[in-house]
């Protein structure tokens, strides 16, 4: 098993990506060996969770040249672009990317898939907020068209032998305290008309989606509720948390927090959390969901803040500190929830998935990928 190299070796965002990606396939030997050869689509796949979820793949197919290559297919509206990384395996031939928005039927060429992972949607509270209507179309619609293409394929003889769904955390809203750390049992507590309904709702109804498909017609349909994931891959201009406070570090500016600081959540690096997606893909039973995260440390906003603080400080000599402000968004912390922290008994049982990237392991590993990666930090 690859140990986590210590942190002092990894001094650039390369020696990062290669860390992590080392990490990502040791740990989904058995999965991806069963994905060779075969066609797999990620609609959504240049995002955050895209980054690696797309590298990976590759990475498993240049280490192991003897076994047939994973064949990749990406949907995707490249609504901001498409980013660098992703031009720059464009020449790879076992990729295909199709610009295509997934609310739109899918493209009647769309060939035999035996693995999909759908990915598409708006995931920062910002942005969705901005655009509610496409927030539920990508979750609902697109995730309509993508089941009746498996319904489909399995009468054809060529069925799906995977398919992921990426639902949320947010399903659960705001637990009450007796409910903290949420098992996958707990029904949720959310609003159906605030300002992150759009978000929390289409999700919801994803998965009832997914579940009836899956019972109706006998579909490997799974789904994965990720908590609170960070790390490479996740712009710095996204408006999330970490990119945030890094962004701030790196114009050497004090950290600006718009909270009191005081909602707690548990952080799951990407590493850990790409292991454990496409252990549901390949593993999970169908018609169930599987929360992916971290059990502990529950960190309030205030102590991620002073970590970065810290961190900054032991990595750059930085001298700033935090500060609070009020968001001139009047909706920024609506319905937001006070503590996030998942029980992740059932993917450990069911899966093997076993995170074991510490907090300041990742933290810091970000931090070296956004000295890198800050082309936009003025923004
Ligand atoms: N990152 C997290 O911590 C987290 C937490 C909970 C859930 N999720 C879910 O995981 C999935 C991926 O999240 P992410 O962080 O990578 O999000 P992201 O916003 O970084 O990436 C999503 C990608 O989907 C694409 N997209 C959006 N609408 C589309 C459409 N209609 N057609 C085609 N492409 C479209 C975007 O261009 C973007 O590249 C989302 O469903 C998100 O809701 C993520």
């Amino acid at each position: 098993m690859v140990q986590a190299p210590s942190l002092v070796e990894l001094n650039t965002a390369q020696d990062v990506i290669e860390a992590d990606l080392n990490y990502i396939c040791d740990h989904l030997k058995e999965e991806f060996a069963a994905m060779s050869g075969k066609q797999l689509l990620i609609t959504g796949g240049a995002g955050f969770l895209g980054y690696y979820l797309v590298q990976s793949v590759f990475h498993w197919n240049t280490i192991h040249p003897s076994q047939p290559p994973i064949q990749l297919t990406i949907y995707e509206n490249f609504i901001r672009g498409i980013p660098d990384w992703l031009t720059n395996l464009k020449d790879n031939p076992n990729l295909t990317l199709v610009k295509h928005d997934i609310t739109n039927p899918l493209p009647a060429d769309i060939g035999n898939f035996q693995f999909i992972i759908h990915a598409a949607s708006i995931a920062s509270p910002i942005f969705y907020r901005k655009y509610p209507i496409e927030t539920m179309d990508a979750n609902v619609n697109g995730l309509r068209y993508l089941l009746e293409y498996c319904r489909q394929q399995k009468e054809a003889g060529t069925p799906v032998e995977g398919f992921l769904f990426y639902s949320t955390s947010e399903i659960y809203g705001d637990p009450t305290p007796g409910d903290i750390p949420t098992p996958e049992t707990y029904r949720g507590n959310v609003s159906c008309t605030g300002p992150r309904a759009c978000y929390d709702e289409s999700k919801r109804y994803g998965e009832t989606l997914c579940v009836n498909f899956a019972q109706q017609y006998d579909l490997p349909i799974k789904t994965a509720r990720p908590f609170n994931n960070y790390g490479p891959g996740l712009k710095i201009t996204d408006r999330r948390v970490l990119p945030d406070f890094v962004r701030d570090v790196l114009n050497g500016r004090d950290i600006v927090m718009l909270s009191d600081g005081a909602p707690t959540r548990t952080f799951c690096y990407i590493a850990d959390a790409i292991v454990g997606y496409y252990k549901i893909l390949a593993k999970g039973r169908p018609g169930e969901a599987y929360n992916i995260g971290v059990e502990t440390p529950e960190i309030s906003m205030a102590e991620l803040a002073e970590r970065v603080v810290t961190l900054a400080k032991e990595l750059w000599g930085y001298e700033g500190k935090v500060v609070r402000q009020a968001s001139a968004d009047k909706d920024y912390l609506v319905d937001n929830p006070n503590r996030r922290c998942p029980i992740i008994d059932k993917a450990r049982a069911d899966l093997g998935y076993d995170p074991s990237i510490t907090i300041d392991e990742g933290l810091k590993r970000s931090m070296v990928w956004y000295q890198d990666n800050r082309e936009a930090e003025d923004a």
